[in-house]
């Protein structure tokens, strides 16, 4: 039986998956470096120096401290898009979908790659619905590794067996797998064809379909 759920927050609870993506072009724009949407695809769910890394690919010109400085400005163009994030800014049904969580008595963690989750679930006030927010920094690997959703079963004392995990992101769908757990894909079934469930959007989340 379900004891636990590991939920992604960009693409999942909120749509900075258009964030992310719109502040990754910039960049790329000013290098000159093709990048649309489709190359954004595997990205998603990925941290921030590996999706840069993505982005260059193999060009030389770029050592650790000016990887870093085009990190950072990046960073900065996504704080501008989500600088007025608020509830308003969740899903609809994504709070709800959380709460149907906690009334059915399940540990509730955060599993996302991003450094800027705990600052976004403060601004869309939901911080307070999680039991858990896994750190990314702590970890040795990001998704598509298992580390992040391993961490969110242990720091809930649920074994993986009986966690669910929810993702938008193939890599993290991957990463749900590889530690074990049942993955609830979020978007539609060709861009998540090793998901066990699907739902197009988080307000169909039915937390009943997954507990079998
Ligand atoms: C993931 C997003 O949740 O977090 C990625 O899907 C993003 O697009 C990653 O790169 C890291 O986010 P941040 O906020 O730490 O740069
Ligand atoms: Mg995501």
């Amino acid at each position: 039986t379900l004891k636990g759920v590991a939920f992604d927050l960009d693409g999942v609870l909120t749509d900075t998956a258009r964030a992310h993506y719109r502040a990754w072009k910039k960049l790329a724009d000013s290098l000159g470096i093709p990048f649309d949407e489709e190359r954004n695809e595997a990205l998603k769910g990925v941290d921030r120096m590996g999706s840069l890394a993505l982005i260059l690919g193999d060009r030389p010109a770029y050592d650790l401290t000016e990887r870093q400085r085009l990190a950072a400005r990046k960073n900065d163009w996504y704080l501008e898009e989500i600088a007025h994030f608020g509830p308003a800014d969740l899903f609809p049904g994504a709070r709800a979908a959380l709460e149907q969580c906690r009334a059915a008595g399940l540990g509730i963690a955060l599993a996302s790659a991003s450094r800027n989750a705990p600052l976004l679930i403060a601004r869309m006030q939901v911080a307070d619905l999680f039991d858990a927010v896994i750190d990314p920094a702590s970890l040795a690997a990001g998704k598509p590794a298992p580390d992040i959703f391993l961490a969110a079963a242990a720091v809930l004392g649920v074994h993986p067996a009986a966690m669910l995990g929810v993702e938008d992101a193939p890599a993290g769908v991957q990463a749900i797998h590889a530690a074990g757990m049942k993955a609830l894909g979020v978007g539609t079934r060709a861009a998540l064809p090793d998901a066990d469930w699907i739902i197009p959007a988080i307000r169909d989340f039915d937390l009943a379909a997954y507990s079998a």
